[in-house]
């Protein structure tokens, strides 16, 4: 690990990573240039547990200059950058993460980001949160506050704050209209492609392509299959979206019937093993699985190896799973976060926004921590607004404003 951290060359690679990024999230560093005659975190620790990329770097490097001091660790054993890991140490970010930990190297990373003591907790899937709240070393400690990523952190926290024991308050970053519409939708739907396409180098045209989970997550990766060429069709457990999907256009129909068609199976549910033996049993020679929801848990994999009588890797980021009667099962990055670990998350112009409400939402906690209740919070509308027209700004775009008329006509019960 300290091998990486101090490695000049790598280094000096992720500042290039880190220029490009920068220069391609406006978003960002417009919010990061107007916070700094606002906000000051000088003194104030910072953990921050995210997936360690380029667009991060350039939220990390936001709050150095905003005075934090930023103890930083990962938040997959997969999906960390090495490049921007040193890069990121070489600027005095104290790091500990590194690509291929196994999971108690990883855990202890996440002790060790507490160990720094920070006040406010910036998490991604609340495996430092939950830590802060679960392990006796660190349940004593002081927090002013934290916030949340992504749409599993949050339903974890939201688990926790119903059993009582939230013990300080968290914004739910993920639930920004700004943050689930762009960054869940619009990022997830390109680079899970971007992962599997890295992985396979195949052609997605005329594949019959199965998305289990019809979220924000779901929808962006239906609408990048079906721009490919694909036949897709799609797998829910609730009505309502169950019927915004066929409304959409896609085939819909339970996982057991669709597991005999699918040559592509791509999960987005967030929920444990939506793919298991039952569906292996059916599938196609040559069936290919990935995951794009926050943990490895959505496609049975241990389920998956019972059943082979081979696991091996075929190339970078796939694995072939060899069953009794020869069919052939391949995985992608374990049946991990498929864009983080075989490509590079999501691109830069839609981090800008998800990391401009991390920034601001940083901020509200460290202002206003002593009026806030140990609940978690919706993002602040003037958050959300303000990064919606910091984007527009950006990508220099301009909108109307309503005029007076309208003004009174829309407070009016009167016509
Ligand atoms: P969401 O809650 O909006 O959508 C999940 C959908 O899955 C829901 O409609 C739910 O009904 C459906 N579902 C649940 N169990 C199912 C089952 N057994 N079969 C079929 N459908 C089922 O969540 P989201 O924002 O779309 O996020 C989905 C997952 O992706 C979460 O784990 C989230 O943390 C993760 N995520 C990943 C990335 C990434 O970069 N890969 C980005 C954002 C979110
Ligand atoms: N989550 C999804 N894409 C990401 C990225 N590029 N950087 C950090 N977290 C991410």
């Amino acid at each position: 690990m300290t091998s990486i951290i101090a490695d000049a060359t790598l280094a000096g690679r992720g500042k290039g990573s880190y220029d490009w990024a920068y220069k391609h999230m406006g978003t960002l560093s417009k919010t990061i240039d107007t916070a700094s005659s606002q906000v000051n975190f000088h003194g104030v620790k910072i953990g921050v547990c995210l997936h360690i990329t380029k667009e991060t770097s350039v939220l990390v490097m936001g709050l150095k200059r905003l005075g934090a001091d930023v103890y930083l660790a990962g938040a997959n054993p997969l999906s960390t950058q090495n490049e921007i890991a040193a890069f990121l140490a070489s600027e005095g970010i104290t790091v500990y993460a590194w690509r291929g930990q196994s999971s108690s190297e990883y855990q202890e990373c996440i002790r060790n980001v507490l160990r720094g003591s920070p006040k406010i907790i910036i998490d991604d899937g609340s495996d430092c949160h939950i830590t802060a709240h679960d392990e006796k070393e660190f349940v004593t400690q002081e927090y002013f506050g934290g916030t949340e990523e992504t749409t599993t952190g949050v339903v974890r926290l939201r688990a926790l704050e119903a059993s009582g024991k939230l013990k300080y308050p968290i914004i739910a970053v993920n639930n920004a209209y700004t943050k689930q519409l762009f960054d869940n939708r619009y990022g997830t739907g390109q680079s899970t492609f971007d992962g599997i396409l890295r992985a396979t180098s195949l052609l997605i045209a005329g594949k019959r392509v199965v998305v289990s989970g019809y979220g924000w997550v779901g929808k962006g990766i239906a609408m990048r299959a079906r721009g490919l060429g694909a036949l897709v069709s799609v797998t829910e457990i609730d009505p309502v979206r169950a019927l915004e999907a066929r409304m959409d256009g896609y085939d819909i129909r339970p996982m057991g019937e669709l597991s005999r068609e699918g040559d592509l199976f791509i999960t987005a549910t967030g929920q444990k093993h939506v793919i298991s033996k039952e569906h292996f049993a059916k599938m196609k020679n040559g069936a290919i699985l990935a995951n794009a929801g926050h943990f490895d848990i959505e496609i049975d994999v241990s389920g998956l190896e019972i059943i082979s009588k081979e696991r091996k890797t075929v190339r970078n980021h796939v694995e072939k799973f060899t069953l009794d009667d020869e069919r052939a099962i391949y995985l992608i990055a374990s049946g991990r976060i498929v864009n983080l670990v075989a490509a590079e998350g999501h691109p830069p112009e839609v981090m800008a926004l998800s990391f401009s409400n991390q920034l601001l939402a940083a901020a509200r906690i460290f202002e206003k921590h002593e009026e806030f209740q140990n609940k978690l919070i919706d993002v602040p509308t003037d958050i959300d607004e303000l990064v919606a027209n910091n984007a527009l700004e950006a990508m220099n775009i301009r909108i109307d404003s309503p005029t007076e008329e309208q003004r009174a006509y829309g407070g009016s019960w009167r016509l």
